[in-house]
């Protein structure tokens, strides 16, 4: 299985701290926000990784993370996202990469507690489709809100106005190889972007979307509270234990 990071956009959400850099170098606590997820997809046993950027600031991944030594992998890959198409679109440049094997996708702003190797050990053994992972959030209309009917993923929906879970669909997503044909298959959400609950959504009507709750912590860090939540988080617990 092959490893994707999302690092792209414009964290407008952040601004003025996204002015002159890119979200996912921002500090969290005492490394940048794109350590997190890379040392995720290690901790997984992944080791195959591309990162996917996109913005003004794209070089300053290469100087900061070189071929990927100080993780101890033997090489990083790097591609770039022109314009602002959304995560699904972003992910469409990883088919090249991916070579027809299943992938773990990252968002670059997605920080956990504890490590995801079951999940990924899970899904290995599953023949196609894909898995999500949930998590209980006190504030569930900020994301993509599983509707679970009788134990079974019934639908998604992104950031509903009165969700009908207090389930959030975590930013880890495994996925078959014919997902890249799903997102060509896709249409602009109202915020004009590409967007991954449709991905997942194709996956449900399927019957092939598997799905499990995340234990430990999780935390996005794309806006100002939620920077300062997982800086808190990861200064006392720490990340991607065990
Ligand atoms: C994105 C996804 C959403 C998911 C969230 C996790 O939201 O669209 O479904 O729950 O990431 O961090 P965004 O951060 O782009 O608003």
């Amino acid at each position: 299985m092959k490893g994707v990071i999302l690092a792209g956009g414009l964290g407008t959400r952040l601004s003025p701290l996204t002015k002159i850099t890119n979200k996912h170098l921002l500090p969290i606590y005492n490394k940048p926000m794109i350590y997190y997820p890379i040392e995720a997809l290690i901790k997984a046993g992944i080791t195959d990784i591309m990162v996917v950027t996109g913005g003004n600031h794209a070089g300053d991944f290469l100087r900061l993370m070189g071929n990927g030594k100080e993780f101890g992998l033997k090489h990083i890959n790097y591609t770039y996202q022109e314009g602002e198409g959304g995560i699904a679109d972003a992910l469409s440049l990883a088919e090249y990469f991916a070579e027809g094997e299943p992938i773990c996708v990252v968002l670059g702003d997605n920080i956990i507690e504890k490590n995801i190797i079951k999940a990924v050990k899970d899904f290995g053994g599953q023949k196609k489709g894909a898995k999500i992972l949930l998590k209980e959030v006190p504030d569930p209309e900020r994301f993509g809100v599983a509707e679970i009917v009788n134990g079974r993923l019934a639908n998604i929906v992104e950031k509903p106005r009165q969700p009908k879970s207090n389930l959030a669909v975590i930013g880890i997503y495994l996925y078959d190889s014919r997902v890249f044909d799903i997102v060509k298959t896709l249409k602009p959400s109202d915020r004009g972007e590409l967007e991954i609950t449709d991905v997942n959504n194709a996956y449900v009507r399927e019957g092939t979307m598997t799905w499990e709750m995340l234990q430990g912590w999780w935390t996005d860090a794309g806006t100002f509270e939620s920077l300062l939540r997982a800086n808190v988080l990861v200064a006392q617990t720490g990340a991607n234990n065990g």
